[in-house]
């Protein structure tokens, strides 16, 4: 790799050579995996806001597309989501095809008459989402606010009835709100959510949808997913996400623990993820088998714009697939990637160990080498009082995910894992709350050129945090202090 180019991940999608930020418009159609974003088509920050596009069907290989849906001098393109309007509901297909729709939010420029409206606009495609027309009625929602965006749409079906959904938020309120339509472009107004739980910034980005509870497809429960900026529980961007019911107009929340802002310890609420760097995470349409993947911006808008990385600037998360599972009687969301590198990805270079016994030392594993891994390893803390591992360690560099156990807390710390100098909030020790099962840590860890994405007690606990380590920091080691611990079923898959 150039240096321009060291840090340019292998696992996760990645800007071609300029700015991207939210995923848009994720939908499985025709085989492939759209994955539309904010982009800036002129540059590496933000601006110039556009839905940039890729496919890929695996998850892991992408294809880069041009520009989707571009701005005007009339409006940026905010984020939003696209259906198949399989009946052609909208009337926007021809006869012989159905469309996508694209609903996106209208951020109204300067020289506009509702300059600093944002709104909810619609485009569609009759070529399976490569070119995009704008649909002349827009825009289709209009509050006459300056910040009620996001709109995410989804078919709603029960028994009786059958319509579009949409959830959007007005930021500012922290509020979701949801509309119903017959043919996506008239909408009713249902109900509102919120705030509730986490409202340390404005809420952006909303995502609503059905999943069976412990696989049994006769026990379901609405998740309703809410992006935070700032006030994630490691400071900046986040994810928060609620389970309840959802009747076909109004949502009802079961894991609400404070409907006061600026309420309860963050700790209390449920969060996507922990780590400073998974934002705007929502899901795919139409994914088949019933399979609810995610996928976020793997950024933290505190340093989004200052991040290291040349010419482009951003990744995205791996996609995950999300599924609910009861935990001490509660649902709660459990998470894994949703492929499995060891298939779908060519390596040979597997490094096991069955067990590794460490007393009050760090072991480094020369044969576990690599820029680019898939780490799995049950750990039993044994009488430590901190366990964990370093990767992507080298010269007076490292980054360290470990377990406080006195604690019970999963930490990355990232403030010894490259250069960090860009901005002064980027060096940071991030922490989450984390129980053993049977006495041990069950640990998954992607490491990627510039990212670490950590999943813990299959994937009830996830943290995901950037990096810029230095190409020739490749080494990996366990460690135990305070006394002994013992690491079984090491596995490490290379696949750099
Ligand atoms: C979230 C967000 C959205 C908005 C978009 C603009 O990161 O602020 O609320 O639609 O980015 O790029």
């Amino acid at each position: 790799a150039s240096t321009a180019e060291k840090y340019r991940p292998a696992l996760h999608f990645s800007a071609q050579n300029t700015w991207i930020n939210d995923p848009n418009g994720l939908v499985y159609h025709d085989g492939v995996y759209h994955l539309y974003f904010q982009n800036n088509p002129h540059g590496n920050v933000w601006g110039n806001m556009s839905w940039g596009h890729a496919t890929s069907e695996d998850l892991l290989a992408w294809t880069h597309h041009p520009v989707a849906i571009a701005c005007d001098e009339n409006e940026d393109i905010f984020s939003g989501s696209i259906v198949f309007d399989r009946d052609n509901n909208s009337g926007l297909g021809t006869a012989g095809t159905a469309p996508l729709v694209a609903i996106y939010t209208s951020a109204y420029k300067p020289g506009h008459a509702r300059h600093g409206i944002q709104a909810q606009s619609i485009a569609y495609s009759l070529d399976g989402g490569y070119t995009w027309m704008k649909h002349g009625g827009n825009p289709v929602i209009d509050r006459g606010s300056p910040e009620f965006r996001d709109p995410k749409v989804f078919r709603y079906s029960s028994a009786g009835a059958s319509y579009w959904v949409m959830v959007a938020v007005e930021a500012q309120d922290h509020q979701v709100l949801l509309y119903k339509s017959e043919n996506l472009l008239d909408w009713e107004f249902l109900s509102t959510f919120g705030p509730a739980n986490a409202t340390g910034g404005v809420w952006e980005c909303p995502d609503l949808f059905e999943l069976p509870v412990d696989d049994d497809p006769t026990r379901t429960k609405w998740v309703l997913i809410v992006n935070l900026n700032p006030g994630g529980p490691n400071k900046g961007s986040a994810g928060q996400y609620f389970v309840g019911h959802f009747d076909g107009t109004t949502f009802a929340s079961e894991s609400t623990v404070s409907e006061v802002r600026g309420g309860g310890p963050l700790s209390e609420y449920q969060w996507l993820d922990w780590g400073r760097d998974y934002y705007a995470a929502v899901s795919f349409a139409d994914v088949p088998d019933g399979r609810r993947l995610m996928i976020s911006w793997m950024n933290n808008w505190e340093y989004a714009n200052q991040i290291p990385t040349f010419p482009w600037r951003s990744p995205m998360s791996l996609a995950r697939e999300v599924s609910l599972r009861t935990v001490h009687g509660r649902p709660r969301l459990v998470q894994a990637p949703a492929f499995d590198p060891g298939q779908e990805l060519e390596s040979t270079d597997r490094f096991t160990q069955e067990t590794l016994q460490v007393h009050d030392a760090a072991l480094r594993l020369d044969q576990a080498e690599g820029a680019v891994q898939r780490i799995e390893l049950s750990i039993d803390p044994g009488t430590a009082a901190e366990v964990g591992l370093v990767v992507r360690g080298g010269e007076n560099q490292g980054t360290r995910i470990g377990i406080n156990i006195a604690q019970s807390r999963l930490f990355v710390d990232r403030r010894n894992s490259g250069e960090s100098g860009f901005h002064e909030a980027f060096a940071s020790l991030d922490t989450a709350p984390l129980r053993p099962a049977n006495g041990r840590y069950e640990l998954t860890i992607f490491v990627d050129h510039c990212s670490v994405e950590v999943f813990a007690q299959g994937g009830l606990v996830t943290m995901t945090e950037l990096i810029f380590p230095s190409p020739l920091s490749t080494g990996l080691s366990v460690y135990a202090s305070g006394g002994s611990a013992s690491f079984h079923d090491l596995s490490v898959v290379r696949f750099d």
